[in-house]
This record gives C-alpha cells, sequence and structure tokens, in this order.
C-alpha cells in the first residue's frame, strides 16, 4: 500500500491554492504533475550538465548523452522491452503513432486496405488514419463499444479482413476508464498477419505494462501524463516491424552518411529520430519512469483501484449525475454530466472556483461522444497523488453545480 500523503509532499504544486481554495487537480488524464525529483532532474541537465546528444567528444556531451541514452534502457524496463533497442523516442503518443502511419503503414498499404479502430480512440490514434484514408484510399472499419463501454476483443477481431493491415487501440479510453483486452486481440490479430499498434497513453499510467506479454507490435507512450515533463514520449516498437519502417523525418542523427547522390541510414532505433531531439525532456521522463517504478506499478494500480471505488460508489449516489462508461475493471476515470441544463465548461468552471481542476468537452475524441450522442463531458481523472478526501471534495462541488443549475 503507498503512502499517499508522502506521495503527496513530493509535488510541490499540489500544496498551492487555486482560487482561494486547495487545489484538487482531477485532471491526470490531460497531464499528470511532476514530482520533485524530475523537477532536480531538469533543473541538473540544464544548470550543470547540458549539451547536445550523440555530436560531441568534450565532457557536457557525453554526459548529456549518456543520460539520455540511458534512458532507453529505463523506457524497455517501464513497458517490458525485451531490448532498449526497440525503443524509439518520440515526443509523445502522437508522434508515435504519426511515426507509425508514415513510417510503417504508407509504404505497405494502398487503396482498399483497412485499418481497424475502436470507436473511443483518441484523436491521435484516428487523425493519422484519416490521412491514409484522404490520400490513399485506406478504409477505416469502426468497432463500437458496448453500453457498458466495454470493447469486446472478438468484435474486433470479427473486423478483420483480408485487406486488413493493421488493428489500432488504444489500451485504456482518455474518457471512459475502459480497459481494452489487448493480450486477446494480439493473440488473434498474430495467426492472420495482422500487426496490432496500442496506444498507451493512460494505460501506462496507471496499470503495470508488459509490451512482451501483451504480444503487439507497436506500444506508444507519453511523457507528460508520466509525470514527467511535455515534449518526451517513446514508442516500443516490434523489431520485425522496425525492419520493415522506412524513416519519417530526416536530418541529422538518424544518417549515417550523406553524400551528393546517396544517404545510408543510422542503425534502428536512431533511424527514426531525426535532428536534436527533447534532450532534457527524455531525460525528465527517465527520471519520471524511475520514480513511477519505485513507488511500484502494482502498488499505484491498487491504490487507484481504491479511489475508482470509492468515488464510484460517492458518484452513483448522485442521482442527477450520469457517468459514461459502467466498465467492470475500468480505471479511474470519469466522464459525466448533470441532468439539467448546465454544460460541461458551466460545471468545470464551477469546480475550478472550488479549487477542483476537471477537463470539459470533448476529450480529443469526437467519434466516441458521437458515438454516445453527447456534445460533451466533464471528467474527473485521478493519479496517483490523489486522495479519497479529494473525492468528497469532488462530490460537495458537484452538489453545488446541482443546486446552482439544476
Ligand atoms: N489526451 C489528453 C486528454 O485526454 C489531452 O485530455
Amino acid at each position: 500500500m503507498i503512502d499517499v500523503e508522502a506521495i503527496r509532499a513530493q509535488f510541490p504544486i499540489l500544496s498551492r491554492q487555486v482560487n482561494g481554495k486547495p487545489l484538487t487537480y482531477l485532471d491526470n488524464g490531460a497531464s499528470a504533475q511532476k514530482p520533485q525529483v524530475v523537477l532536480d532532474t531538469i533543473q541538473r541537465a540544464y544548470a550543470e550538465e547540458y549539451s547536445n546528444v550523440h555530436r560531441g567528444l568534450h565532457t557536457l556531451s557525453t554526459i548529456s548523452t549518456e543520460n539520455y541514452e540511458g534512458v532507453r534502457g529505463t523506457v524497455a524496463r517501464f513497458i517490458g522491452a525485451p531490448s532498449e533497442d526497440h525503443v524509439v523516442f518520440t515526443s509523445g503518443t502522437t508522434e508515435g503513432i504519426n511515426l507509425v502511419a508514415y513510417g510503417w503503414a504508407m509504404p505497405r498499404m494502398e487503396a482498399g486496405d483497412e485499418i481497424v479502430l475502436s470507436i473511443m480512440e483518441h484523436h491521435a490514434n484516428i487523425v493519422p488514419w484519416h490521412f491514409l484514408r484522404e490520400r490513399m484510399g485506406v478504409k477505416i472499419v469502426w468497432v463500437d463499444v458496448d453500453v457498458n463501454g466495454d470493447l469486446d476483443p472478438q468484435a474486433v477481431l470479427d473486423a478483420v479482413t483480408d485487406r486488413t493491415k493493421l488493428i489500432a487501440v488504444t489500451h485504456m479510453s482518455n474518457v471512459l476508464g475502459t480497459v481494452v483486452d489487448v493480450a486477446t486481440i494480439c493473440e488473434g490479430a498474430r495467426p492472420r498477419g495482422v500487426p496490432v499498434l496500442v496506444d498507451g497513453s493512460q494505460a501506462a499510467v496507471h496499470m503495470p505494462v508488459d509490451v512482451a506479454e501483451l504480444g503487439c507490435d507497436f506500444y506508444a507512450i507519453t511523457g507528460h501524463k508520466l509525470y514527467g515533463p511535455s515534449g518526451s514520449g517513446a514508442i516500443f516498437i516490434h523489431p520485425d516491424r522496425m525492419a520493415e519502417m522506412r524513416p519519417f523525418m530526416g536530418g541529422g542523427d538518424m544518417i549515417r552518411d550523406v553524400h551528393r547522390d546517396e544517404v545510408i541510414y543510422n542503425d534502428p532505433p536512431m533511424k527514426f529520430e531525426a535532428g536534436t531531439p527533447g534532450i532534457v525532456q527524455t531525460i525528465g521522463m527517465g527520471a519520471a519512469l524511475e520514480w513511477m517504478m519505485g513507488v511500484g506499478m502494482a502498488e499505484i494500480a491498487d491504490h487507484e483501484r481504491g479511489l475508482r471505488d470509492y468515488a464510484r460508489d460517492r458518484l452513483d449516489g448522485l442521482n442527477w449525475l450520469n457517468v459514461q462508461g459502467r466498465s467492470a475493471g475500468k480505471g479511474a476515470i470519469f466522464s459525466f454530466t448533470i441532468d439539467g441544463a448546465a454544460h460541461a465548461h458551466d460545471i468545470s468552471t464551477v469546480l475550478d472556483k472550488k479549487g477542483v481542476a476537471v477537463r470539459a468537452g470533448q476529450h480529443c475524441a469526437q467519434p466516441l461522444m458521437e458515438h454516445m450522442g453527447l456534445t460533451a463531458t466533464c471528467r474527473a481523472s485521478f493519479g496517483v497523488y490523489n486522495t479519497r478526501a479529494e473525492v468528497d471534495v469532488l462530490i460537495d462541488a458537484l452538489e453545488l453545480c446541482h443546486d446552482l443549475f439544476a
């Protein structure tokens, strides 16, 4: 069991006030706060150890390169990748998925080929595939969730045809908290020769992830949700898929030799990392992942299960509040609307006056919102530092909203 007060003490921002009230930060789905060790790592990386990476033989460049490259192994441990060579650094999940779209999918697909997506994908796992639809005539095949927000893995596999070239699914919905049975999807897709890309942006924050056990081909994570800096991220790419990929962006670092009429690329994974990378962001992400593993991913998952159950019970006690997504094994992410005229933006504004930060709107998941027949929801998304007392603060603030708007 984690000591949540000891955890909270490591996050300076959690002791500030917002609108004269103690901050109750429930917008972790959008981005998480940073522990002191990450802030210190960033400060040290810039103040004492900064230089470009892979480019110099001087002392600072060597230190910077070692710190930066060391994160590859940290990411590999964090997601269970068999080797750090299977990890490509990115600026976040969006870049990771675009890398797969441009580097792997585009050269391998033609008009009439299909990509299977779930309806609850984030736009980051939709729009890159729309590029292929618009530009190449690739067909997007959608698989709906059921009334509880669950995605039946068999329905995903049933959507596979002879033209399917890729299945791309989230591991955890950023709107509903639904956890997708990715392992079953991968197991069913493998004999049919269909690779599986997993958007791990939310799942990797809340539960242990092992890409080898999942059996996926691509697994994308983003540092800013993992208590690390924005502009950092990584994607696991199965070596067989990496061998099939062509580079997405061209520039320094991803090459070995460049001549007038010829270019020879660097070995993977650097073949897919062009230009000066997010050096300090990546080093900061490494500190964040080490911090999470130090707390323990199983312990984090256990703490958040307790929060989820408590929040679910308390939210269910508000009979004028509609929680979207009733999946039994969901993460601690709750999207809701309030009966009556209140728009999600109005609810969020009232909550903010009480120091409670939530997200309101479509959560970058418009097809899911359309599927649910909603234009907007409020979303409370929990993290490792949240407490039951903060659930109570949320409930009190929601009751105020109900009094004001209903
Ligand atoms: N993907 C982030 C969210 O769900 C931004 O809010």
